[in-house]
């Protein structure tokens, strides 16, 4: 979704803030622009589409050394030039861009009316520059105009501020991420850590309610109602693996493939062998705890609801204990009855989706015990959560979610393990199960060297009205996680159904032809799925199987695809690998953005 990133310091800013915006495109967006702060005027420039289409329109210099950037995710007002950021007052002093949505932006924009000043764009975030102008223009500081605008504003804001008259930058939070980084006299702003690694390790994080005084040495903050202080530096933690693309054709392709190191980082050091148990030190769970939890929920949305729904068996299977699965957008708007003893786990990608954000909130209100189950270090729900586990993907820069889910995953069965472990696990059952997660990395290797007859599959799937994906058990979440990729990427509607219950529905939409993909690994719903699967073809359903290597079973489909075998309750490890192949095989074969599909955003940082 949007995406912001600001400079201040002695170099030549427009470089920097380009750059900058390209690390954010993945995140989602539709367009982009920036202002530069030059010797005596702000020069803006923006545009619909991507990054490039604004570097074709630059001019071959901008001089300043002073600029905020912006990718734009249209929620309020349609995907034009005029409603793209960088916004500015209407006197041209004041340039701004933000993040998330100001819910009141009507009552301010006729606020605004009365005192004869138009906003010129339909979005909610202009109305704050023309509202900053106004305070200014009664007297009051760049600060306080920021300060008493904010007063005035419900919403959500990660804002980054330039007065034409000031060098310095504001920048301000509440509900949505922003991080200065700082360097040698100069400083970085951005909404997400990826752009900032290149620049440097020092960071700030700002908090809900924070405002922040930037200046090329200086970083003041103004938060509540206390005097200014110093903001409290950390260091970015290097996050293993490469976000540039390399040699690969998207990065969708080099994240499937980079699942193997990636699940090894996961779990390196995460695992005690001899107890046959997890050791999940960021969970900081005490024994009792562990001991008394009566149950577990899970929280998540898209692909980390799909990983949290096979967390949940994970954890019934080994631990015997219920759990529970909630879309987080469902969960925190039906005031949710929150047992202080249960345990709470918050799974996500970015940590910075809303919806799941909200919910965390909610839990921690009510007095639960939340966990984040999260890839991106010192994200918004990280830190909110303040303990758990990072999943340790490295950087994912495909809006579809892949490397992300397989660790989402082990790091959820490492926590199945530890707690099964406290209960009604052996331990030769744990060391059993974390043999097979240590041989897992291998095992997706050894798929790698022979993916089967992809191209097959994708003959039948390119040409679909739509697609039915079936599986049953911990297979039924794969084949969701599975239909979510190919609807996302191709435009193709699929559903998805436990095997056992397409005879009371989907069955309906079969005709000769229609494909069909089933996940049948080898366990002991095997059998049964197999019968959904003849159902099917008694249809004129092609039938595209993944099953495990050397099963007979790889008869009864149209097209097979083997993945090696491993532990039962493993399986979604290497069951999915084919399902995203087969979502971005396809996407290729229709001609779409792989990377970047349309409408949808890496991170979804609004209601
Ligand atoms: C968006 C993305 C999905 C992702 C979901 C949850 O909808 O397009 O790929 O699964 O958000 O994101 P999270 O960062 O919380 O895992």
């Amino acid at each position: 979704m949007c995406g912001i990133f600001g400079y201040i310091g002695t170099q030549q800013a427009l470089p920097l803030l380009v750059e900058g915006l390209r690390r954010l495109e993945y995140r989602g967006y539709d367009s982009t622009g920036v202002a530069i702060h030059g010797e005596n005027d702000v020069a803006v420039h923006k545009t619909v589409g991507k990054v490039a289409d604004l570097q074709a329109i630059l001019p071959g210099q901008v001089e300043g050394t002073m600029g905020i950037a912006h990718t734009r995710w249209a929620t309020h007002g349609g995907v034009t030039q005029v409603n793209t950021h960088p916004h500015h007052a209407h006197d041209g002093n004041i340039h701004l861009v933000h993040n998330g949505i100001i819910e009141n932006f009507r009552s301010l924009r006729q606020h605004l009316e009365q005192q004869n000043i138009e906003c010129i764009s339909e979005t909610d975030s202009e109305v704050l520059v023309q509202m900053m102008a106004l305070e200014r223009a009664q007297g009051a500081t760049p600060l306080e105009a920021v300060q008493r605008t904010l007063k005035r504003v419900r919403g959500t804001w990660g804002l980054c501020i330039m007065f034409r008259d000031e060098n310095m930058l504001i920048c301000a939070r509440n509900g949505s991420p922003l991080i200065i980084g700082q360097g040698e006299g100069e400083m970085f702003v951005s909404s997400d850590p990826h752009p900032l690694t290149s620049h440097t390790q020092r960071v700030v994080y700002l908090d809900d309610g924070d405002v922040a005084v930037v200046s090329r040495s200086s970083i003041t903050m103004h938060s509540g109602q206390g005097r200014p202080s110093q903001p409290n530096v950390t260091v970015l933690e290097e996050e293993w693996g490469e976000s540039e693309l390399g040699d690969a054709p998207h990065f969708m392709l080099k994240e499937i493939y980079e699942q193997p190191d990636a699940l090894r980082q996961c779990i390196a050091g995460r695992i005690d062998r001899e107890m046959g148990s997890g050791r999940l030190g960021g969970m900081r769970l005490r024994h009792d705890t562990l001991v008394q939890t009566p149950h577990v929920r899970l929280l998540g949305c898209g692909t980390a609801y799909y990983a949290a729904e096979i967390g949940q068996m994970l954890i019934e299977k080994m631990a015997r204990i219920p759990a529970v699965t909630h879309i987080s957008s469902e969960f925190r708007n039906n005031d949710p009855v929150i047992n202080p003893k249960a345990l709470y786990l918050a799974v996500s990608q970015s940590g910075e989706t809303a919806d799941t954000i909200a919910a965390v909130k909610e839990i921690k209100l009510k007095g639960g015990q939340i966990f984040g189950v999260v890839n991106v270090v010192g994200s918004t729900i990280a830190r909110l959560c303040g303990q758990g586990v990072y999943i340790h993907s490295g950087p994912e820069q495909s809006v579809a979610s892949t490397k992300a889910f397989t660790n989402m995953v082990a790091a959820l069965a490492v926590f199945a393990t530890q707690l099964g472990r406290t209960r009604h696990l052996s331990k030769e059952q744990g060391r059993e199960l974390i043999d097979q997660l240590q041989q897992a990395p291998h095992l997706m290797e050894t798929y790698f060297e022979d993916t089967g007859p992809l191209s097959e599959a994708v003959d039948l799937l390119a040409e679909a009205k739509s697609v039915l994906y079936l599986g049953r058990g911990l297979s039924a979440s794969v084949a969701k996680e599975g239909a979510l990729k190919l609807m996302e990427l191709a435009y193709i509607p699929c559903l998805a159904y436990p095997a056992g219950e397409m005879k009371h529905g989907p069955i309906a939409l079969l005709e000769e032809g229609s494909p069909v993909v089933v996940v049948a690994p080898n366990d002991h719903l095997k059998e049964k799925t197999l019968s959904a699967l003849h159902e099917c073809k008694a249809r004129g359903a092609k039938i595209i199987l993944i099953h495990e290597k050397g099963d007979s079973i790889a008869s009864e489909g149209d097209v097979s695809i083997a993945v090696p075998s491993i532990h039962p309750w493993l399986t979604p490890l290497l069951t999915v690998v084919p399902l995203q192949l087969l979502a971005y095989e396809t996407a290729l074969r229709l001609g779409r953005d792989v990377d970047r599909p349309r409408n949808l955003a890496k991170s979804v940082t609004v209601e």
